[in-house]
């Protein structure tokens, strides 16, 4: 038979399981978690022992203070801490992470503390994911991107050789406590990259919300009490709203990358290092609303206030590369499909474009080209 199994002749033994496993957590957002988060933590006995798993600059700012919080509690915590940067969401410092929880002897009743932006969240998040095969963890998201976008629906995962975020898990925290005191000691460009995120669920999903940034926007920045709580709450009613209806990516949930196919690209012609993120989804944002506007699906007024909004932010809006280019950009991000490029377009702030019920949808290559040379 040369190694080929005759399929002939089988049995079937079938392995039935319910997915219905109850993933729900709460987001808890004030103004000031810390002094008291280990009690918090601990009180809701997500775990027998904690380990708190952050970056470098975030562990002298809050993770040393947190475990010793925990020390103060008679609670057993652990601190690993990786040096601070994309450059270590890889699997090589997933391997020194996932040893060392071995080595100190964490097991399946323990509990890890992701602390950090989006990096310690989806690292911490992912090596909890794969960790004896999944264990729990809480998050504590301390950039304005990490509160507004990663810290809310369980993807973890790190960067490949061949592209970012491509290895990874869906594993949902137990818990986030959002604290927006911490963003007070973050860089104002960190800020602004968040907001980025922020400003791309309110084109989403509310006309109201884009208001209110635009209104507030010294206020958000000045990290007012009020202001900043709102802005992360009604950020993550949004952002969670999708990923109840969507948890693992079919179609909602692919509303979410408004601004990031033409912004994937810009990142990719950059280097990954010319743009932040936040930076090239903001330059996306611009292009796409102008793709929007190009098919005749979003009024010119809205394009013009989303593009002013990112402006304002003190984000780029403006395509330094060629529409060729940026379009073979696009097409070798992992989310072009088979070659086709498509796009989560809104058709005025507030309220997503569909077709056929989905919201990714394919624009003529001719077309948009034609609309990004006019974005450069
Ligand atoms: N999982 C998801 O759904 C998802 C969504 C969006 C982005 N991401 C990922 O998030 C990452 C980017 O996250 P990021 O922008 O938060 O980057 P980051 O985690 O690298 O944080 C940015 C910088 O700020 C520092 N920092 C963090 N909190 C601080 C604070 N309170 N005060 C001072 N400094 C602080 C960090 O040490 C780091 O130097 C990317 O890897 C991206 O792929 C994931
Ligand atoms: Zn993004």
């Amino acid at each position: 038979m040369n190694g080929i199994i005759d399929f002939n002749y089988f049995e079937k033994v079938r392995v039935k399981l319910s997915t219905r496993a109850d993933n729900s957590y709460n987001i808890i957002i004030a103004k000031n978690l810390f002094p008291a988060l280990a009690r918090s933590i601990s009180r809701d006995n997500f775990g027998s022992r904690y380990c708190i798993i952050t970056d470098s600059n975030v562990a002298k700012i809050f993770g040393n203070r947190l475990l010793k919080q925990f020390n103060g509690l008679g609670i057993k915590c652990d601190l690993i801490s990786f040096p601070a940067g994309e450059k270590s969401k890889n699997l090589k410092t997933a391997g020194k992470i996932l040893e060392k929880m071995a080595s100190i002897g964490l097991d399946r009743k323990s509990c890890v503390i992701a602390l950090g932006g989006g990096v310690a969240g989806d690292i911490a998040g992912f090596a909890a994911a794969i960790y004896l095969r999944g264990i729990n963890f809480v998050q504590v998201p301390t950039t304005l991107l990490a509160m507004a976008d990663s810290g809310i629906g369980g993807k973890t995962g790190v960067n490949l050789g061949a592209g970012k975020n491509l290895c990874g898990s869906f594993h949902q925290p137990k818990k986030v406590y959002m604290c927006t005191e911490a963003l007070s000691t973050l860089q104002k460009r960190e800020m602004r990259n968040g907001l980025a995120e922020v400003v791309k669920h309110a084109v989403i999903f509310d006309r109201d919300f884009f208001g209110f940034i635009e209104q507030n926007l010294e206020r958000v920045m000045s990290l007012e009490d009020g202001i900043i709580v709102k802005l992360v709450k009604r950020n993550c009613e949004l952002k969670s709203k999708v990923v109840e209806m969507d948890e693992k990516e079919s179609n909602l949930r692919k509303a979410l990358n408004f601004g990031h196919t033409i912004g994937h690209a810009v990142e990719a012609l950059g280097n990954y290092k010319k743009y932040s993120h936040g930076q090239a989804v903001s330059i996306g944002m611009a292009c796409e609303a102008q793709i929007a506007r190009g098919i005749g699906i979003m009024p010119e007024r809205d394009a013009g206030r989303i593009r002013a909004l990112l402006q304002k932010i003190g984000l780029p809006v403006r395509l330094e590369y060629g529409a060729q280019e940026t379009l073979e950009a696009a097409r070798s991000d992992k989310k072009a499909d088979g070659g086709k490029l498509h796009y989560a377009l809104a058709k005025s702030i507030g309220r997503m474009h569909t077709e056929g019920g989905k919201f990714a949808v394919h624009v003529d290559d001719g077309i948009v080209k034609k609309v990004l040379e006019g974005c450069r």
